[in-house]
């Protein structure tokens, strides 16, 4: 969602959300993540214009800050947890939309207390969507392709690496490989590839874009992206009673153009 109501957030909601945000300390990869839930109420009007992003975000008066410190698997680690306040908020009936591109980050950073260490990779605004979408959320949506998503046969495959998953050989894991394609991406550029080996592990791989993903510099916008589909397959596995984790130390063998992120291990 990239309009907004003005409206505050209820207090109950506020709390429920503030809770949710200082309990997430890290995610698969060890990394430092931190969270700030923003009022921008008492902001006046000048700082307002540098918290600014861009025109693209319309009427929010709240916004999560996530920051994480620097080193291996931080920007997984922040995807990862972050999405899940995203998720949380959407439970909540609230709407969100991540912006690692469109904001002003230093502005952003500095009412955060960013330490030396941190990276602040991402934000999202929080509240009751509009009624009526902005042109500034049309053009997004229509440029980034938004609501299509490639095809299962594009995104999931065989040991082999090349042959596509069906969904019936996905077998209980269909619907955890379903959200992960359904899920946000910078873009829309739908960069996790997974591949399912014989003993039955999925092994979760970036397709990086290399120059779009270096634009920030070591804000490596994909994988924030692999860290949503870590969690969107952690928590339908979890939904649907299949136990198991990603593990990050065993790398499985190379594919070419893919670089591996984790692997999931089922437990039965
Ligand atoms: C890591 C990440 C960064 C994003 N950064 C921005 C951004 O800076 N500005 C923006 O308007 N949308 C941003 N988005 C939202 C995506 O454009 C959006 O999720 C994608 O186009 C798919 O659309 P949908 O989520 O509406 O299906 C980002 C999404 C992700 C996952």
């Amino acid at each position: 969602m990239r309009s907004y109501l003005k409206k505050p957030l209820e207090d109950e909601l506020y709390r429920e959300l503030i809770n949710y945000c200082r309990g997430l300390k890290t995610g698969h990869f060890g990394a430092a993540v931190r969270f700030e839930l923003l009022d921008l109420e008492p902001v006046g009007r000048e700082e307002m214009r540098r918290l600014g992003t861009y025109g693209v975000i319309k009427g929010a008066r709240h916004y999560v800050l996530g920051a994480v410190k620097e080193g291996p698997g931080a920007l997984e680690d922040l995807g990862y947890t972050m999405e899940k306040i995203l998720l949380k908020a959407t439970n909540l009936g609230l709407g969100t939309c991540w912006l690692a591109g469109t904001f002003r980050r230093s502005a952003f950073a500095a009412k955060m207390g960013l330490a030396e260490d941190e990276l602040l990779p991402a934000i999202t605004p929080v509240g009751y969507p509009a009624e009526e979408v902005s042109a500034a959320d049309r053009l997004f949506r229509f440029s980034a392709g938004s609501a299509k998503r490639k095809k299962w046969a594009e995104l999931f495959f065989d040991a082999d690496g090349e042959t596509p998953l069906t969904e019936t050989k996905a077998g209980d894991y269909r619907e955890a490989l379903e959200v992960v394609r359904i899920g946000p991406s910078a873009s829309n550029r739908q960069p996790w590839r997974i591949i399912k080996d014989e003993a039955g592990a999925f092994h979760l791989f970036l397709k990086e874009s290399k120059i779009y993903n270096r634009i920030l510099g070591k804000i490596r916008i994909q994988n924030i992206d692999m860290g949503i589909a870590m969690c969107h397959f952690e928590m339908a596995a979890q939904e649907l009673d299949l136990p198991g984790q990603w593990i990050t130390d065993t790398p499985p063998p190379d594919f070419p153009g893919l670089q591996h992120i984790a692997t999931w291990k089922c437990n039965n």
